[in-house]
């Protein structure tokens, strides 16, 4: 049984409730709930995703390096869960002790992560191993993005430590959130479509050589846009942007091609939330000229404020609408057929959720209600999933009681 997807689905009803508060709060329903900003990012970032990727990478790069299933490593799961408690307690009440020890002990399981997967390759290096015509490549994405988050982690934690200053960061809450968007999920994220679409899509992606040079554009431009905000440089944020975006364009292109016509994959609201949810991502970027070149009467700041919450539901949880229940499937339920997570009414609310905060930005006399109808559709947008978590879970658990999973689960990601 995976403890890390225990955790996850325990966060995800967690980020509903953070998100239906978000929403009271908004509408100043409740004036005492006060909608805790940290709790409602990074219980889904450091939560729901942090979760995932560390239960699901391990087994992910065994399998595809034909290597046995890793065993579970009780250190990484207890230095990331009792740093992620730690920060739990110590952000919300601004206690430097119990923030530096909870981003110590999360930069801590994610070195052991990133070592105990670069240790998973030396067998197989020398004759990579062709499949279907394809190498697989994603553990360098993992090793890349998981190195982000180590930067994101050291940024993270000083920003209330006055660590800044000596780090010489010009825009420190810039640099954490580039560090970890555009760096550590950006690169995971693109390396699970890369290990996983053949499974999801039934096909390999459009261009199986295009994905060293999408892996190094969206490297070194995540580089760049992290150095930029550091130094407060647009000659490294706008080469940072360039490569990014065409990377990008051109994984989804990977992904919608052999997609292309095939009306049927198209029936699968899990496909249209891995699509989609990029132009979560994608819009922010798009926007980031205007804001450089200062366009009068546009609302850089505004931007900046609040266009992370919807980086964050938009695309972050979003992908994860699709990914999770699938790995949830295969681990709870091994001999059940897995798919892809999602339904209409998800892909609905959470997009819509989307344009309604990105609304809230620019119409400012409408604001406080825009912004709390963005965060009631991102709440109910997660509850379909939530329930369909907990569900596979249950079944999940009710088997391994009469020992019916144990066995079969050992298998069963790819
Ligand atoms: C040990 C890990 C982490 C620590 C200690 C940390 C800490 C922080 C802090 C102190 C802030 C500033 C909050 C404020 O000024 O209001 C912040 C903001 C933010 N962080 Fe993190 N963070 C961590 C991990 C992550 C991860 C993994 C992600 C995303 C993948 C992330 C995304 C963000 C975003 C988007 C914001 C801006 C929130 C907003 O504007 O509402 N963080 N983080």
């Amino acid at each position: 049984m995976n403890l890390y997807l225990l955790m996850t689905a325990i966060f995800v009803l967690m980020a509903a409730l953070m998100a239906a508060d978000a929403s009271l709060a908004s509408f100043t329903l409740v004036p005492w709930f006060n909608g805790l900003r940290w709790l409602r990012v990074h219980l889904i970032t450091l939560g729901v995703m942090t979760e995932t990727i560390f239960g699901l990478l391990p087994a992910i790069v065994a399998i595809h390096a034909g290597r046995p299933r890793p065993k579970f490593r009780w250190d990484i799961w207890l230095t990331l869960n009792i740093g992620l408690l730690t920060l739990l307690i110590g952000i919300p009440i601004i206690n430097q002790a119990l923030i530096f020890v909870g981003g110590t002990l999360i930069f801590i399981a994610t070195t052991l992560l990133i070592i105990q997967l670069r240790g998973m390759y030396t067998l197989k290096q020398a004759g990579a191993v062709k499949e279907n015509g394809r190498i697989r490549h994603g553990r360098k994405f993992y090793i890349a993005g998981l190195s982000y988050f180590l930067l994101g982690i050291i940024v993270g934690t000083g920003l209330w430590l006055g660590w800044s200053n000596w780090l010489r960061i010009k825009t420190p809450v810039e640099v954490h959130i580039h560090a970890n968007n555009w760096g550590f999920l950006t690169l995971v994220f693109a390396g699970l479509l890369v290990d996983m679409y053949p499974t999801w899509a039934k096909r390999p992606l459009a261009w199986p050589r295009s994905i060293t040079p999408i892996f190094w554009m969206l490297t070194i431009g995540a580089l760049g846009l992290v150095i930029g905000p550091w130094v407060k440089s647009n000659y490294f944020s706008v080469p940072g942007i360039i490569l990014f975006l065409t990377a990008t364009f051109w994984l989804l292109l990977n992904v919608i091609k052999p997609l292309w016509g095939d009306r049927v994959a198209w029936l699968q609201p899990g496909i249209w939330h891995l699509v989609t949810a990029y132009f979560w991502i994608l819009a922010p970027v798009l926007v980031a000229p205007l804001i450089i070149l200062g366009v009068p009467g546009f609302p850089g700041a505004g931007i900046e404020q609040n266009a992370p919450q919807a980086l964050v539901y938009g695309w972050a949880l979003q992908f994860g609408y699709a990914f999770i229940p699938f790995f949830f499937y295969r681990l709870f339920l091994p001999h059940k057929p897995a798919r892809l997570g999602g339904s209409w009414f998800s892909l609905v609310t959470v997009n819509l959720g989307g344009f309604f905060l990105w609304a809230s930005i620019f119409l400012a006399d409408y604001q406080a209600l825009l912004h709390g109808t963005a965060y009631l559709l991102w709440t109910l947008s997660i509850i379909p999933i939530a329930l369909t978590l907990w569900r596979i879970a249950r079944d999940g658990l009710t088997g391994l009681d009469d020992g019916t999973v144990l066995l079969e689960s050992a298998a069963a990601i790819d």
